[in-house]
């Protein structure tokens, strides 16, 4: 079969390092031992291999793992090379140890033992960014500051109701990646090449050794499917997604003065001495790249791949390996970041009123007084018409920036309803409803950004 690898014909050509997995394997070397030593304790219980022979394996394969990865001699990847190994160092008996497998099994057995790692260590950075954020909201329960719709000013809300919005899509992300684990989590150890053994192995056993909460049954699926691959990476794009809104959010708002970055978490210019740029979370926007990328390598490659192994598999695990760094790294730097990050309340006030962002309030308090939505709606955009035709061309006061004023709306009541703005409701109400804080404190609907 395909999986022999016969040192006389198959070990040089010119397409050697081309084949060769070797390099890119060092990410499995643990796992390869590990996976390893689970093999031959199952084949030793099982009688399949003497319990000398098995000693004498797992005492090389010590020897293998404290030499490291760099020593090992040449191969076309790290499985073959630690059977090499093990072989070089306790002789032709060595060679028991690859009995009742295949490099197929065995390397879906390494990738998935790797990748729970690293599927556990982004769960852990979500945890800590996910705590960066709630932190930031106990903070500023109660910091006004402006909200956007298509970035134009819409309406004012907290630092803390942004902070948790995206506290809660992570929760998702932490939910997704999880999900995910619970499938890389089964051991298709002893599935062979693709069509099991004559031997008589316990699959269970391996996989209890090796901590899988189970074994994948069929073997030909076994040694065939990358899908937990494919999942991964695809909940590690959705959550790269969430991190670059998160990172371009902050990223604005440190262009406005919002929010202060930490010095750690900016750069500056080689030539602009005055520059604090936000550089780390532009790094962050920027993995969702490396996340897609993954994802669409991962899925390209697998695409219309026939059962049961074909070697352009090897190709496929480096593709996982590169979105679960980017992503992971990115939400550590994004949690430490938002975490050392300082929130400019006077600034965030000011901004919080600025285009009329209390109008809908507004429109609300004159429906809830009888006018119907959509005409108190209608008084309420003149006022702001108004405001604007105002203000435009003149060197705006801050305070005309903030649009419309009670007499603003007096007057879109006179020229819309024909009636004075008294007639439906205390303008004194109007005035405070005008008022960003209020505004937000009289939004307690579940979800709303009232303290
Ligand atoms: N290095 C290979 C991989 O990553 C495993 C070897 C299986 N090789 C084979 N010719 N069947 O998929």
């Amino acid at each position: 079969g395909s999986d022999v690898v016969r040192r006389d014909r198959f070990s040089g050509g010119p397409a050697r390092s081309f084949l060769s997995s070797l390099a890119a394997d060092e990410r499995i070397f643990a796992a390869d031992l590990a996976v390893d030593r689970a093999h031959v304790v199952m084949l030793a219980e099982r009688g399949i291999v003497g319990d000398d022979e098995a000693a004498r394996i797992l005492t090389a394969l010590n020897i293998v793992e404290v030499n490291g990865h760099g020593s090992l001699p040449d191969g076309e990847d790290v499985h073959a090379a630690i059977e090499t190994a093990v072989i070089d160092e306790i002789g032709p008996v060595g060679g028991k140890m690859h009995t009742a497998r295949s490099r197929n099994d065995e390397v879906a057995a390494c990738i998935r033992h790797r990748l729970r790692e690293d599927l556990l260590d982004a769960v852990e950075a979500t945890l800590l960014l996910r705590e960066s954020l709630a932190g930031v909201a106990e903070e500023h329960v109660e910091t006004v500051m402006p909200g956007f719709t298509h970035l134009q000013p819409a309406q004012p809300t907290t630092v803390a109701h942004w902070a948790l919005s995206y506290e809660q899509a992570l929760r998702r992300d932490t939910a997704r990646l999880l999900d995910a684990y619970g499938r890389v989590n089964r051991s298709p150890l002893g599935a062979a090449a693709f069509a099991g053994t004559t031997f008589d192995v316990d699959r269970e056993r391996t996989a209890e050794l090796l901590g899988f909460d189970e074994v994948v049954d069929n073997a030909m699926d076994a040694a065939a499917a990358r899908d937990f691959l494919a999942e991964s990476a695809g909940a590690l794009a959705v959550l790269a997604t969430t991190l670059s809104g998160l990172a371009e959010d902050l990223v604005l708002f440190a262009n406005r003065g919002y929010v202060d970055l930490s010095d750690d978490y900016s750069s500056t210019s080689s030539i602009m001495p005055q520059k604090k740029n936000p550089d780390t979370l532009e790094l962050v926007r920027a993995c969702a790249g490396d996340a897609s990328a993954g994802l669409d390598g991962l899925l390209t490659t697998l695409k219309g791949l026939p059962r049961a192994y074909n070697r352009d598999l090897q190709r496929a695990t480096p593709h996982a390996w590169r979105a679960v760094d980017a992503v992971t790294e990115a939400t550590e730097v994004a949690a430490g970041a938002v975490a050392t990050a300082t929130w400019s309340e006077a600034e965030l006030a000011a901004a919080a009123g600025e285009g009329f962002s209390t109008a809908t309030g507004v429109a609300d308090l004159l429906a809830r007084h009888g006018l119907p939505f959509r005409t108190a709606h209608e008084v309420v955009a003149v006022a702001a018409q108004r405001a604007a035709e105002r203000t435009s061309g003149s060197a705006a006061s801050h305070a005309a920036e903030q649009g419309a004023d009670v007499a603003a709306v007096e007057a879109a009541a006179a020229e819309v309803l024909d009636e004075p703005l008294s007639t439906y409701v205390d303008p004194a109400a109007v005035e405070a409803a005008l008022d960003p804080a209020r505004s937000v404190e009289s939004r307690d609907s579940v979800g709303g950004p009232a303290p």
